[in-house]
């Protein structure tokens, strides 16, 4: 049995408790149910019980003595972040590409050339389970510095049975080897691979007949996105992919009107995707569907700032009454990076989203879009104990300081994975007096 933990005197505790049910839109993605002088009891992993510290200190009283007490005085005390859209498992890295899209090339006339996802799925067919799960610990570690507890995390570097199971299987095996949760997602169609190219429909079959019910059968992923791109899987080819999916019980994504306006966002919608990611390209008919489908956007700030691209609509689509979440995209093409606060500040900068709605974004609304929303994204009695203690006092402080790690503990299930009090007081460099 571990010790209790009393976290008290939070100077605002946002529990992003709401009574709307499901992904929030619209006004409630600014519910972020704040507590002054907060405070939480934990036990077990648990969340017991949740309010102001004069609350939790009448009801625990009697076993404050054996707690481990964490005094929150002037920090903000959040949910931990939730990425719900990451490619986290891959080999090698991509740095020549990056410096190669600055001399002039686009993102797109790499991958066509063979390299992009291309070089990255040769590297990751080349690396060893045992590589690949080296390599994905550090990442998952950086994501915990970072304040995310949660990620979601994609196939698809393989795009060939053997790999594609590799990326499966490592997620799977870290489940034993790091606390972090990984909600996985088979992407077998991230691009058609260079020896199918012409014959792009073969590969669709191959999926659909070969992979997806080997991934169903092991039971290796729960969701099931697609690249529906111009010059990648067309909106009939990823609805086959997914529709195909949906029989084997996985729940489609999909990968939207990145590049370009493709009709993504209305195959979303069309299939009951819980979600559809990046939509930068999106049409007014295609977020008007979302919006009436319930469909998730998932955007993805830092990439469209990475690839030196508008970002989406997040303003208007939160207005139209589409649920946002935002997420890192971790990968090593796009978006190599873990830092969720970024995206935050992304999603207010790039996207106009208030700092209410990018916190909401990064927590409960990226929950809903892994369907975790019942364990994780919200701190309320029954969660998990997954809680971030900031260097900052307030929510907006939190947006408003940008580019800075504002991390100081992070728990997970109630263990204590990131305890760096001066290192991040030192990080922050611009933290506001804090009376
Ligand atoms: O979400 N757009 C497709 N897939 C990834 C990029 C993967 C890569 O470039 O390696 C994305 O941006
Ligand atoms: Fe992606």
């Amino acid at each position: 049995m571990t010790k209790p933990i009393w976290i008290k005197h939070a100077a605002q505790l946002a529990t992003l408790a709401s009574d709307v049910k499901g992904a929030r839109s619209k006004e409630a993605m600014s519910e972020l149910g704040l507590i002054e002088d907060g405070s939480l009891w934990i036990e077990d992993g648990i969340i017991q019980a949740v309010g102001t510290t004069e609350e939790i200190e009448k009801l625990y009283g009697d076993k404050v003595k054996e707690a481990e007490v964490v005094d929150a005085a002037g920090h903000l005390v959040t949910p931990g972040l939730v990425d719900p859209h990451t490619h986290v498992v891959f080999g090698g890295s991509r740095a020549r590409e990056f410096e190669m899209r600055l001399e002039g090339a686009t993102y797109m006339d790499i991958m066509n050339a063979g390299g992009g996802i291309h070089a990255t799925t040769r590297m990751t067919r080349e690396a060893s389970e045992e590589e690949l799960i080296e390599q994905t610990i550090r990442r998952l570690d950086s994501f915990f510095t970072h304040g995310v507890t949660t990620i979601e995390g994609k196939s698809g570097y393989g795009m060939n049975m053997e790999t594609e199971l590799k990326q499966l299987r490592v997620m799977k095996k870290l489940k034993e080897k790091h606390l972090m949760d990984i909600v996985p997602t088979f992407m077998g169609a991230h691009a058609v691979p260079t020896d199918y190219k012409g014959r792009e429909d073969e590969f669709v079959d191959h999926l659909i007949n070969d992979m997806l019910p080997v991934v169903a059968e092991e039971k290796l992923a729960e969701f099931n996105d697609v690249f529906c791109e111009k010059d990648v899987f067309t909106p009939e080819q990823s609805e086959r992919v997914l529709e195909a999916g949906k029989k084997h019980g996985l729940i489609p994504k999909i990968h939207a009107d990145e590049i370009a306006p493709y009709g993504g966002a209305e195959l979303a919608a069309k299939v009951g995707a819980v979600s559809a990611e990046h939509l930068l390209k999106a049409s007014d008919e295609g977020i008007e569907a979302m919006a009436k489908a319930g469909t998730i956007a998932c955007l993805l700030p830092a990439t469209a700032l990475y690839l030196r691209e508008e970002a989406a609509k997040g303003r208007q689509m939160i207005d139209a009454g589409v649920p946002v979440a935002i997420s890192t995209d971790c990968n090593p093409g796009s978006s190599p990076t873990t830092s969720m606060p970024l995206v935050m500040n992304l999603a207010c900068i790039s996207m106009r989203m208030t700092p209410a709605e990018a916190l909401t974004a990064a927590t409960y609304n990226a929950a809903c879009a892994i369907n975790r929303e019942q364990q994780v994204g919200s701190l309320e009695v029954g969660k998990q104990a997954d809680v971030v203690l900031w260097n900052v006092k307030t929510y907006q402080e939190l947006q408003y300081l940008f580019g800075v790690n504002h991390v100081n503990s992070v728990w997970k299930k109630g263990i204590q994975v990131v305890a760096s009090d001066e290192l991040a007081a030192a990080n922050a460099g611009m933290v506001l007096e804090r009376s």
